[in-house]
């Protein structure tokens, strides 16, 4: 075997060893690169007689080619082998179950809101919709709150920056209470709507939260009595609660803007409340003034308003005790009720 021989088998040995291109490309330089031994070879001819250099040369070209052709076929194989590692590391497993896609779900208190809506609209109410931020007039002054009345105290109430066209500073609704001068002031009677939506106050514990719902009621008319407003309520939470089994009752209370005022409590005569009695609105008769403030002769026009929180409705529907998981986003809460 000659000495051509020999380095052609050496390099087919040493790119078989090669494990990847960069240790591929180290052997390749070691024979064909600009000191390689095929290179020193081919500078070798020059000190030949020029018929010897000819075949010589043509023997040096066959053992090139040889290392080109084991050079090659190593590059191939590496790159295959590369590919075929990937293809097996990004395998798809086609028999695992699919991620799905979840549906999701009215969040509970959302869902009382529209139940709320779709009772109270089957009885002939409207339904409205108005600003959480108020001004003062209609959330306070148009509701007979004196100036100094508690519920203005900072402690109270969230003021935005900024005044309304009276100089008066711009607030969060405390109650959903203004609703009922914004819709009177634009319709004429009979009025009879129901104004849900969010309202704001400086609470917060296990049963009030600074953002909370309410639903207000209002039915004015020129003989709307208590007894309406017992028979509307009576109706809309044996709707709600879907059972007859159930009844109200009115205690005297204290709001500015119904003379008389009551609390509404309901009591349950079977299941996990039955015999307690629950409050769950405040509610009255509309007063003179708040009459007079919607633009109506108090003199003429009578009626009653409610205002119910939302999410003590919906605390009593489900039996939850603590109305800080409405907000929680916990989704081991909020999927038990799609
Ligand atoms: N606005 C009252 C509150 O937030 C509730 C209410 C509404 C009372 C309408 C009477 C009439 O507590």
């Amino acid at each position: 075997m000659n000495s051509l021989d020999q380095i052609v088998i050496q390099a087919q040995a040493d790119f078989a060893e090669a494990e990847d291109a960069a240790a591929l490309e180290n052997a390749k330089a070691k024979y064909l690169g600009k000191t390689g031994q095929i290179t020193e070879q081919m500078k070798g001819l020059g000190k030949l007689a020029p018929e010897d250099r000819k075949v010589q040369g043509a023997i040096i070209n066959v053992a090139k080619e040889k290392i080109e052709a084991a050079l090659n076929a190593r590059r191939e194989a590496l790159a295959d082998a590369q590919m075929q590692a990937r293809l097996n590391a990004e395998a798809i497993d086609v028999t695992l179950p699919g991620r799905g896609r979840s549906k999701g779900g009215i969040h509970p208190v959302m869902r009382t809101w529209e139940r709320i809506e779709a009772i109270f609209r089957s009885v002939g109410f409207d339904v409205a919709d108005g600003p959480e931020i108020e001004n003062d007039w209609t959330n306070f002054t148009a509701l007979n709150s004196p100036e100094n009345h508690p519920a203005r105290s900072m402690q109270d109430t969230f003021y935005i920056e900024g005044n309304d066209t009276q100089g008066k500073p711009l607030l969060l609704r405390t109650h959903t209470s203004p609703m009922q001068v914004r819709y009177a002031r634009m319709h004429k009677p009979p009025i009879k709507v129901i104004a849900p939506g969010r309202t704001y106050r400086v609470d917060s514990d296990a049963t009030h939260s600074p953002m909370f719902h309410q639903v207000e009621g209002l039915w004015i008319d020129e003989n709307i009595s208590f007894a309406d407003l017992k028979g509307v309520y009576l109706n809309f939470v044996q709707a709600f609660f879907e059972t007859d089994d159930l009844q109200v009752r009115f205690r005297p209370s204290y709001f500015p803007f119904t003379e008389p005022s009551a609390e509404i409590d309901i009591v349950f005569g079977s299941g996990p409340l039955k015999g307690r009695w629950l409050e769950v609105s405040g509610a009255g008769q509309v007063h003179p003034t708040v009459v007079r403030n919607f633009g109506l002769d108090p003199e003429k026009y009578i009626g009653f308003a409610f205002g119910s929180g939302l999410e003590r409705l919906t605390m009593l529907r489900y039996g939850i005790n603590d109305l800080r998981l409405f907000y929680e986003g916990d989704l081991r809460f909020l999927k038990q009720f799609n």
